[in-house]
C-alpha cells in the first residue's frame, strides 16, 4: 500500500518526483525512494524514513526521466533494502509497485533458480527482473510489459524506468489506482492526481486490466489481453491548496479548527444531493458501506436515516461485506462512504455489489478518486484536502451531506448552514478546556467512551481517535451494554466520556454514568445540560436533530489531540498507519 510517481520528457524528474512524493504520503510513510535516469545510467536514492530524509540527495540528481514510491510496508520490514525502487540484476531497469503480488513466492522460486538475485523481501521485487527477462525477449516495450503482467496474480499499480527503456516509461494497473498526465512535451504517471497537477490538469485515467507505454508526446495502450485503447484525456479541476500546517502547530489541527467552515460548506444545497434523496426513495434496500471513520458516518447514518425518513439503512463494515452481498442486486442502493474514495476494501465491496446490480452512490471526499468515477452517482462531501491521517473534517462533513440527503429524502427543511457553523465554532471553544483534559489524562492506560443511540457511533469514533493519535487504549461502548462486562474494569480514577446531551436519551446515559461514577470513575460528560454527574464538564452549544452528532465530534477530537499532544505522539502521521489504505 504505497504511493507512486513517475514522469519523463520536459522536466525535471527529481523536483516532480520530491514534490510529487510529498502529496503521496497520504499513502504511506514508512520509506521513500527515486530512481532517476540519465542517458545510459541509473541513479538509486532510497531509504526508511519519511521524503525528507531523501531529499537532498535527490535534488542532485540530474535527469528528466524517473519514477519514485512512498511506501507503507505489507510484505518486508521497513528497511533501506525494502525500499521502492527495485531494480534488476543488470541495473538497467527499476520498478516501483503499489498493491500485491500474491503468486511472487513462486515467482521468485523460478526467476531464483534461472540465476536471479534478490536484494530485498518484498513481493514488489519480481516485477524488475520479470521486466528484465521479457525485455530481453521482445522488441516491444509494450508486448514485454503485457507478457509480464499475465504472469502476475493480485493486485497492482506499477511503473518503471532504467536506461533499458530510454525515455520510456511502463505503467500497469490492475485494481489499485494509476492515472497519467499529458503535457506539451512530458508525461506524468501517478498513484493520484493531485500528485502532479501543479504539472497538467490532463489526466487520463488507466482502464482497470490495463497497461501503457509513456513517452513524452505519446502514450500507447492496451488492455492486458492486448486489445488496443484509445487513450482519452480528461480535464480535471482539483484545488490546489498546499498540505501546509499554516499557522498550526499540526494539519491535525487546522482540520479540526477549520470545521465551522467546512460544515456550513457540506451543507449547501446542490443536485447531486437531491439525486442521491430520489435514488434512496427508489430503493428496496440500502446499504451503507465504510471503514475505519468512514464506517462510523454509516453508523450515525443508520440513526439519522431511521429517525429522519423512517429508513432502514444497513450499515456494513468495507471488509465485512461478504455476507451482505446476497442481498446487494437490482434495486439495491449502496451509500459508499469514503473520505479518500481508494480504500481497497470499500473498493472491492463497491465493485462486487455494482456487478450484482446494486447502484452505488458515491459519498466521497477526495475528487477524482476511484470512488467518485466508479460510483453510478457521487456525492462529494466538500471537506477540501484532508492531510492529518486522522479523519477529523471528513468525518464531520460526511455527517452534514449524509443528513441532508435524509432530510431531502423526507421532504424536510435543510439544517441552516449559517446555524451549523455558530454551533461548531463555539463548540471549538472547549480547546482550552480539551487540552486540560489532555495534560490531566496523559498518563492512564485506558480510556472508556460511552453514548447510547446515536451519540454510540460517536463514542466509537472519538476511541478511534484517541486510540490513533495518542496511542491510549480505548474503547467505545453503548451505554446499555457496560453492566454485561465493561463495568467489571471501573475502578477509582477511571477515565470515562459520557456522550450525554440533552435529548431522550440524556436520562438513561446519565444512570449509566451514576453506576459507574458508584464504583470509581472519573466522569467527563459531553452535554449541553449542567450536572454535578460531571467531575469535567465540557459543555457544547444546545444543538437539535442532525447537528447534535456534528456538534459532539468536535470536543472529542480535540480530547484525543490534547492527549496526543500531551503524550508527545506524532499527531499527523501516527506510527504504523497511512491515510489511505489501498490493500485489503
Ligand atoms: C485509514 C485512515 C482512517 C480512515 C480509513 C478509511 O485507516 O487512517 O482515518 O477512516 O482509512 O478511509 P476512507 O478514505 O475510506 O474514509
Amino acid at each position: 500500500m504505497c504511493g507512486i510517481i513517475g514522469c519523463t520528457g520536459r522536466c525535471e524528474a527529481a523536483e516532480v518526483l520530491t514534490k510529487g512524493l510529498r502529496r503521496l504520503e497520504y499513502r504511506g510513510y514508512d520509506s521513500a525512494g527515486v530512481a532517476v535516469v540519465d542517458g545510459d545510467s541509473m541513479a538509486i536514492v532510497k531509504r526508511a524514513g519519511r521524503v525528507d530524509s531523501i531529499e537532498p540527495y535527490v535534488r542532485a540528481l540530474r535527469g528528466s526521466t524517473g519514477i519514485a514510491h512512498t511506501r507503507w510496508a505489507t510484505h518486508g520490514k521497513v528497511t533501506d533494502e525494502n525500499a521502492h525502487p527495485h531494480a534488476s540484476c543488470d541495473g538497467r531497469i527499476a520498478v516501483v509497485h503499489n498493491g500485491i503480488i500474491e503468486n511472487y513466492r513462486e515467482l521468485r522460486e523460478e526467476l531464483e533458480a534461472r540465476g536471479h538475485r534478490f536484494r530485498s523481501d518484498t513481493d514488489s521485487e519480481v516485477i524488475a527482473h520479470m521486466l528484465e527477462d521479457a525485455l530481453r525477449s521482445f522488441e516491444d516495450p509494450l508486448q514485454a510489459l503485457l507478457a509480464v503482467c499475465r504472469e502476475l496474480r493480485g493486485s497492482y499499480a506499477f511503473l518503471a524506468a532504467g536506461p533499458a527503456l530510454g525515455d520510456a516509461l511502463l505503467a500497469a494497473r490492475k485494481d489499485s489506482p494509476l492515472v497519467v498526465g499529458l503535457a506539451k512535451g512530458a508525461v506524468y504517471a501517478s498513484s493520484d492526481v493531485y500528485a502532479f497537477i501543479e504539472w497538467t490538469d490532463d489526466a487520463y485515467f488507466l482502464e482497470n486490466g490495463s497497461v501503457a507505454v509513456l513517452r513524452p508526446g505519446e502514450v500507447r495502450a492496451a488492455l492486458l489481453d492486448g486489445t488496443p485503447l484509445e487513450v482519452r484525456p480528461v480535464k480535471v479541476a482539483f484545488e490546489m491548496s498546499e498540505p501546509d500546517a499554516g499557522a498550526y502547530a499540526h494539519h491535525t489541527f487546522r482540520e479540526i479548527m477549520e470545521q465551522p467552515e467546512v460544515v456550513a460548506r457540506a451543507l449547501a444545497p446542490r443536485p447531486e444531493v437531491d439525486e442521491a434523496a430520489r435514488a434512496i426513495s427508489e430503493a428496496s434496500q440500502v446499504f451503507a458501506v465504510g471503514a475505519g471513520t468512514s464506517y462510523h458516518a454509516a453508523l450515525v447514518a443508520r440513526y439519522v436515516f431511521a429517525d429522519v425518513a423512517g429508513l432502514d439503512v444497513q450499515p456494513v463494515l468495507a471488509s465485512e461485506h461478504g455476507l451482505f452481498l446476497r442481498w446487494m442486486g437490482p434495486g439495491s442502493v449502496v451509500l459508499a462512504i469514503s473520505q479518500s474514495g481508494e480504500t481497497a476494501d470499500v473498493l472491492e465491496a463497491v465493485r462486487a455489489a455494482k456487478s450484482r446490480g446494486a447502484r452505488i452512490i458515491s459519498v466521497v471526499n477526495v475528487p477524482h478518486s476511484s470512488l467518485e468515477r466508479e460510483g453510478d452517482l457521487s456525492v462529494n462531501v466538500r471537506a477540501g484536502p484532508e492531510v492529518g491521517v486522522a479523519a477529523t473534517k471528513s468525518f464531520t462533513a460526511q455527517l452534514a451531506t449524509l443528513s441532508m440527503i435524509a432530510l431531502r429524502m423526507a421532504g424536510r427543511p435543510l439544517p441552516d448552514p449559517e446555524r451549523a457553523r455558530r454551533l461548531v465554532s463555539e463548540a471549538l471553544r472547549l480547546e482550552p478546556a480539551a487540552r486540560e483534559l489532555g495534560n490531566r489524562l496523559k498518563g492512564s492506560d485506558d480510556l472508556y467512551l460511552v453514548g447510547r443511540g446515536v451519540h454510540y457511533p460517536l463514542a466509537l469514533e472519538g476511541a478511534l481517535k484517541v486510540k490513533e493519535l495518542a496511542y491510549v487504549h480505548a474503547e467505545g461502548l453503548a451505554a446499555g451494554e457496560l453492566k454485561h462486562g465493561t463495568l467489571a474494569m471501573i475502578e477509582d480514577g477511571t477515565p470515562v466520556v459520557l456522550i450525554n446531551p440533552g435529548d431522550d436519551t440524556h436520562s438513561d446515559t446519565a444512570s449509566n454514568g451514576e453506576e459507574m461514577k458508584a464504583r470509581g470513575a472519573f466522569i467527563i460528560g459531553i452535554s449541553d445540560v449542567e450536572s454535578d454527574l460531571y467531575d469535567v464538564h465540557l459543555r457544547i452549544p444546545e444543538a437539535r436533530g442532525v447537528e447534535l452528532p456534528i456538534v459532539e465530534a468536535i470536543p472529542l477530537q480535540l480530547l484525543a489531540y490534547h492527549l496526543a499532544l500531551a503524550r508527545g505522539a506524532e499527531i499527523d502521521r501516527p506510527r504504523n498507519l497511512a491515510k489511505s489504505v489501498t490493500v485489503k
